[in-house]
């Protein structure tokens, strides 16, 4: 099987090295890439993923059997189903389906629709007025919840108990064009899971949980995340048929009926409260960094899954093999991130190609200075992937893996999963 991935990131890269370890792939393309996946894969640059024309036009001279979509801005920008009216076949939403991540109003609207649990929202668009937006804010909180109602790759949403920092958030978000959503604070732990859906055959992966805040301890801004572990300890045993009995089944169907069926990968991210799973947001997509961590852990060759539900065959696709014990991601990211990432700084420890490590490569650019070398040339600049029997182990071998890379200036979180560890996750009573 030939294969194209479309993106630019370490969750791209995940998806490029778990394709090059299927044999029934025979090759992996990946546009645009960056240098750091090279080592797993043809790279295309120059491509972007939302360049509909310019991927159609390199899917005709490669002909894969099966291209993957990572970002959402491709798919909701309806990549997929400009490659599908060509005859590919596309592991990736359509564009109407993708709105489930594009436009919060419609997930609201299904899932109302779907009697799903969720927080109450009220959206505010970018012509009111300071009082009415004050107005909103008194309506919710103290904790505020304000959602960049925009594409934000999860960097849009302040979680905040101080009011003039939630109102300001609005002033910034509409400052940006965009409107703004007020949500409900949902408490509890959270949970991301992802499951393959192919029209209402629902699949899930392991469930993880990411680390958002820039700092140890859940301090600092929100960031696209800063690392995550997988499976969860803490989650009861049915906790994931609960989420996907009380939510993607209902939501996947409730697609089916409104005419926009869903294939590919539906991330729900959910906060597990008193009453059990609530839904946070959807994403019409695999998650990053949590991907990195959840296809660490998979057996099952990833080509022939993603392929199944490509082919609308999910539902006939073998039940999923696992790895035993836990995986943990930790993301390296460059001085200054999240307001102003450095880039351009020289990256030890880790080089052009190094695909079989467990090195998943992000923001890098090539150094000019130095053959194969790397440099930051994004935020999230790396991931490091650890993997073991336990939490604790899986914990130190990532750590240790981070130990032999240097980018001077960089930063990343020391406690990825330690709560877990410790037993400090407690479901609300
Ligand atoms: N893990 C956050 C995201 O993928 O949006």
């Amino acid at each position: 099987m030939r294969t194209l991935v479309i993106g630019n990131g370490a969750r791209e890269h995940a998806l490029a090295y778990s394709l090059s370890l299927d044999p029934s792939v025979t090759e992996v393309h990946v546009a645009p890439g960056n240098p750091g996946i090279g080592g797993v894969a043809t790279l295309h640059p120059g491509i972007r993923g939302e360049d509909a024309a310019a991927v159609v036009a390199l899917a005709r001279e490669l002909t894969p059997d099966l291209v993957v979509i990572g970002p959402e801005i491709p798919l909701v920008a309806g990549v997929a189903d400009a490659l599908r009216a060509e005859g590919f076949a596309v592991f990736g939403p359509s564009g109407s389906a993708a709105r489930i991540e594009g436009s919060k109003a419609f997930a609201k609207g299904i899932m109302a629709s779907a009697g799903v649990k969720t927080a109450h929202a009220e959206a505010v668009g970018p012509g009111a007025s300071d009082e009415e937006i004050r107005a909103a804010i008194d309506r919710f909180g103290p904790t505020w919840v304000v959602k960049d109602d925009g594409l934000a790759g999860g960097k849009g949403v302040v979680v905040t108990p101080d009011r003039t920092a939630a109102v300001q958030h609005v002033h910034d978000v509409h400052a940006a064009g965009n409107p703004v959503l007020l949500e409900s604070f949902l408490d509890g732990p959270e949970v991301s899971l992802f499951c393959l859906v192919d029209g209402e055959t629902v699949v899930p992966l392991l469930p993880a949980q990411d680390h958002k805040r820039v700092r140890d301890n859940d301090e600092g801004p929100n960031t696209g995340g800063m690392g995550a572990y997988t499976p969860l300890p803490w989650l009861p045993t049915d906790g994931v048929q609960r989420i996907v009995d009380e939510v993607c089944v209902p939501v996947a169907k409730q697609m089916v009926k409104e005419g926009c069926p869903f294939s590919g990968l539906l991330y729900a991210g959910l906060a597990w409260g008193s009453d059990g799973p609530a839904v946070v947001e959807f994403n019409c997509r695999f998650g990053d960094p949590e991907t990195q961590a959840v296809l660490d852990l998979l057996k099952t060759p990833i080509g022939g899954v993603l392929a199944a539900v490509a082919n609308g065959t999910l539902a006939d696709l073998p039940p999923l093999e696992w790895e035993d014990g836990y995986a943990v991601t930790v993301v390296l990211a460059a001085g200054g991130y999240p307001e102003a990432p450095v880039t351009g700084v020289p990256i030890e420890g880790a080089a052009a190609g190094d695909g079989g490590r467990g090195v998943r490569a992000a923001g890098v650019a090539e150094d000019p200075a130095r053959e194969g070398g790397l440099v930051s040339a994004g935020g999230r600049v790396l991931n490091v992937i650890g993997r073991g029997a336990t939490l604790e182990e899986a914990r130190a071998k990532a750590y240790a893996e981070l130990e032999t890379i240097d980018l001077p200036g960089g930063h990343y979180r020391s406690d990825i999963g330690l709560a877990a560890v410790e037993g400090r996750i407690a479901i609300p009573e």
